[in-house]
C-alpha cells in the first residue's frame, strides 16, 4: 500500500549521470553547459550580494521581467521567470493536461517533457527524430486528434541538434488548436531561432528558454516562459512566490548588463569549435547529426571503446540511443582551444 498515486508509484526518477563531476579534473562535455566560468562582472555581483547581509530576506524580482522582456525582444507581460526551464515544462505540463489526455512526445528529446507527462498520467505517443528528417512532423500532425493536449518541440533539440523550421511550428499551432505546443529554446543563442514574436498571433505557443546553457549559471536555476499575456497569467497562479532564488536574478542582472562575455562565447564556439569538430568528422567519414546547438550528436564505429578512451583522458560525453536502438555520443562544443584538445584525444580513440 502507498500513500501515493499508483501509477506515480511505477514510475522511475529523472536521474542524470550527474555524480563525481568536476571541472577541475575533467573536461565537462557532456550536460551541453557553456564550458567557461561566467564572467568576472556576474561573479562580482553575487559575491557583492553575498557581502551586502541580505540573504535572511525572501527574494524579490524587482523588473526582472521587463529586462528578460528587453533582452528577448517581446513585451513584459509575455513573460514569466522560473526556476530553471525544467520548472517551466512542469508548470507548462501540470496547467495544461489532465489524466487520459494525449501527449505527443517526439524522442528521442529531453527527458523532462515525459517525466511531467507521466506525472499527469498521459497518454503518450512517442514518434522518432530522424537524422534525415529531423522531426517527425507527418507523424504528429497524424497523430492529433480531440483528446490531443500537448505537442512539445525542443528546438534545437536534445540529443538530435535538429531545428524544425518556423512555419512548421505555425502548422502544428494551427493544427492543433486546443493543444499547448511546448516549444522548448533552451539552446535559442546559439541557433537565434524563435518563434518568440509569434506568441500573441499563436496563443497555443507557449516558450519555454533559460540561463543553464549559454550564461553558465545552471547551478543558479534560471528559466523563462514566453507566451501570449493570457497564458502568463493563469501560470502565475501555479508557481509559487519565491520559486527563482535571488543569487540568480543577481546574476543575470550582471549578465543581461554585459552581454558581450555571452556573444564572444557563442561566437567562439558555433564559427570555430563547431565547425572544427565537423570538418574533423567529415574528414575521417564518421556520422552526426546536423545540429544547431552546442552540441553534436556523433556515430562511432565503436563508441562504448570510444567513450572510455575520452573519459581516461578526463573527457565526459553524454551516450545517447537513436530511435533504432544505435548508440551516439552527444559531445558538447567548448573553446576552440578545448575542441582541440577534444580532437587530439579522439585521434587516439577512433584509431584512424
Ligand atoms: C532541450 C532542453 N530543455 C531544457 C533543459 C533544462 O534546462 P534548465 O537547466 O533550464 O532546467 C535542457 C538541459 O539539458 C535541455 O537540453
Amino acid at each position: 500500500m502507498s500513500i501515493f498515486k499508483e501509477h506515480i508509484n511505477r514510475m522511475s526518477a529523472y536521474k542524470p549521470p550527474l555524480d563525481g563531476r568536476d571541472p577541475k579534473q575533467h573536461l565537462l562535455l557532456d550536460f551541453n553547459e557553456r564550458t567557461l566560468p561566467v564572467s568576472a562582472a556576474v561573479e562580482e555581483a553575487l559575491v557583492a550580494y553575498i557581502r551586502d547581509g541580505r540573504l535572511q530576506m525572501y527574494p524579490a524580482y524587482g523588473d526582472i521581467a521587463e529586462q528578460i522582456a528587453r533582452y528577448a525582444r517581446v513585451e513584459a507581460d509575455q513573460v514569466m521567470i522560473t526556476n530553471g526551464s525544467d520548472q517551466g515544462i512542469d508548470l507548462v505540463i501540470r496547467a495544461s493536461s489532465r489524466e487520459g489526455d494525449e501527449a505527443i512526445i517526439p524522442g528521442p528529446s529531453f527527458a523532462m517533457y515525459l517525466q511531467c507527462a507521466k506525472v499527469e498520467n498521459l497518454v503518450i505517443h512517442q514518434p522518432q527524430y530522424t537524422r534525415e528528417k529531423g522531426y517527425p512532423l507527418q507523424e504528429v500532425l497524424g497523430l492529433i486528434n480531440e483528446k490531443t493536449r500537448l505537442i512539445t518541440v525542443a528546438n534545437p533539440n536534445n540529443p538530435s541538434g535538429t531545428i524544425l523550421p518556423r512555419e512548421e511550428i505555425v502548422t502544428l499551432a494551427k493544427a492543433a488548436p486546443e493543444a499547448v505546443i511546448l516549444v522548448d529554446e533552451c539552446y535559442f543563442e546559439y541557433c537565434s531561432v524563435t518563434v518568440a514574436d509569434l506568441v500573441a498571433q499563436y496563443p497555443n505557443i507557449v516558450i519555454t528558454r533559460t540561463f543553464s546553457k549559454t550564461w553558465g549559471i545552471p547551478s543558479l536555476r534560471l528559466g523563462y516562459i514566453i507566451s501570449a499575456r493570457e497564458n502568463i497569467l493563469p501560470l502565475l497562479n501555479v508557481r509559487g512566490p519565491y520559486d527563482i532564488n535571488q543569487l540568480a536574478i543577481v546574476a543575470i542582472r550582471a549578465a543581461l548588463a554585459n552581454l558581450d562575455g555571452v556573444e564572444s562565447y557563442v561566437d567562439e564556439v558555433m564559427q570555430q569549435s563547431k565547425p572544427r569538430l565537423e570538418t574533423y568528422l567529415d574528414s575521417k567519414g564518421i556520422e552526426y547529426w546536423p545540429s544547431g546547438g552546442n552540441f553534436l550528436w556523433v556515430f562511432f564505429a565503436d563508441p562504448v571503446s570510444t567513450e572510455a578512451r575520452l573519459q581516461a583522458a578526463g573527457i565526459l560525453v553524454r551516450p545517447k540511443l537513436d530511435g533504432e536502438g544505435r548508440l551516439g555520443l552527444r559531445i558538447t562544443l567548448g573553446t576552440l582551444e578545448q575542441t582541440e584538445h577534444l580532437l587530439a584525444v579522439l585521434e587516439g580513440a577512433v584509431g584512424v
